[in-house]
């Protein structure tokens, strides 16, 4: 007799369904397709050769402890160079602080496994990452949103669902995913202040932070908070928990992120992380302090704004030239991500099935809600990292030809992907 295994899976995973964008990820790899879908990085910019070297270079000199099993809380010289990097966005992060992580991926299900209770109130951006909302509902998270606009998170609309009482707010700052848009100073300093008065805490997730193509730099949340509300000289207290990954700028396939919080708080993550993993890869945290020192960080990082600049640019032009006046979208100031907004009515779905017969593909905007798709249903996220300028130029007219052909037929019911 066969086993009815699905009649034995945890309560825990009812409900839980593939993520939207990785299926629609395996229909883009068709030939011919155009894809601005994923959030994938441009394999041009990988610095392979840079990886051979450092791979050979640990392998001879240190293989003994490369490959051996290593720290929960990671590779200590890769620790200490994230520290000395953030400590030139400002924040002050010791080695104890910081905790690496397979993925900032796996820093989200950490914090979640921390934290969440069954039915606790999780506060999120609309639209938000679908990953943190994937990572989050494992563990029965509920949620109250909030809106952001071009300025990102709507402070000004925080204090009655904080007075609600979530476990935490989950809050991306710089050019979030997937609207591309920036908190902005003012609502920073308004945001870590209310934090602090209603004892919230926030999660900050910034995998994007070092990816400005223009303005300013602006100061992450952990450093507002230390610098406006610390009590005492120590790190131990404070509200934020700092997130970031080489992800963006190395390469996503280390699968290399890290967490930045209180010792207190690190040590209790990874006690949770011995029973994930142990500890992530010793060998991929080898080879990524290789990559990374001696400044090739930085000159990487350099290049990687060179080329991504270049697309946001080629889109954005692209965007002005074939879509109607009716259709907005969002000026991103860096990151991968522009957010564009259709006029009522149009149905969402059905007009990515025409993007996908015209071979161009997108994320509609529903997928990042996580109370009311509805919200999203005038939205597609649009990735402008992954293809090159020429395939940008020709996948925008392609989109526009779907979306006008829609505008032009007004409102239909989905015929589903
Ligand atoms: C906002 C946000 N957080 C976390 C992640 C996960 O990144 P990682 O590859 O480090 O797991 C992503 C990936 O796209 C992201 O956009």
């Amino acid at each position: 007799m066969s086993t009815a295994w699905t009649s034995r899976y945890a309560l825990r995973t009812k409900g839980i369904t593939s993520s939207a964008i990785r299926d629609l990820l395996k229909i883009t790899q068709r030939p011919g397709m155009i894809s601005f879908a994923g959030g994938l990085p441009a394999p041009e910019v990988f610095p392979a050769e840079r990886f051979e070297e450092s791979c050979h270079k640990v392998l001879t000199q240190n293989a003994a402890s490369a490959l051996q099993y290593g720290a929960t809380e990671g590779y200590e010289p890769l620790r200490e160079l994230i520290a000395n990097n953030m400590a030139r966005y400002g924040i002050k992060a010791k080695v104890e602080n910081v905790l690496m992580t397979s993925g900032s991926q796996q820093a989200l299900d950490l914090i979640a496994k921390l934290f969440i209770n069954r039915g606790d109130r999780v506060l999120v951006e609309a639209p938000t990452y679908l990953g943190a909302l994937q990572a989050f509902d494992v563990y029965g998270a509920d949620y109250v949103s909030v809106p952001v606009d071009e300025n990102g998170l709507c402070t000004e609309l925080l204090e009655a669902p904080l007075r609600s009482g979530p476990t935490f707010m989950y809050v991306l700052p710089n050019f979030q995913n997937p609207a591309g848009v920036t908190l902005s100073e003012g609502r920073r300093h308004e945001l870590v202040l209310l934090a602090d008065r209603y004892g919230i805490p926030i999660v900050e997730d910034d995998p994007y932070g070092q990816l400005r193509y223009e303005g300013e730099h602006l100061p992450p949340l952990v450093v507002l908070d230390r610098e406006n509300l610390c009590r005492d000289n120590g790190y131990s207290i404070g509200n934020v928990i700092y997130l970031s990954t080489f992800s963006k700028t190395l390469a996503p396939g280390l699968r290399l992120g890290w967490i930045v919080a209180p010792p207190d708080v690190i040590a209790k993550l990874a006690q949770l992380k011995q029973g994930a993993d142990l500890h992530t890869s010793t060998f991929t945290q080898f080879v990524a302090y290789e990559v990374a020192r001696d400044g090739f960080l930085d000159k990487h990082v350099k290049l990687i704004r060179q080329v991504y600049s270049e697309r946001r640019d080629v889109m954005l032009q692209a965007l002005q030239e074939h879509f109607p006046p009716s259709v907005t979208w969002t000026h991103p100031q860096g990151g991968l991500f522009l957010w564009v907004t259709l006029p009522e009515g149009l149905d969402i779905k059905a007009v990515l099935n025409s993007a996908l017969e015209q071979n161009v593909a997108f994320v509609p905007g529903d997928s990042f809600y996580a109370n009311d798709g509805r919200e999203g249903s005038r939205h597609m996220r649009l990735n402008f990292s992954n293809a090159q300028p020429e395939q940008i130029r020709e996948g925008i007219r392609r989109l526009a030809t779907a979306v006008k052909h829609h505008l032009a037929m007004g409102q239909e019911m989905p015929i589903g992907v």
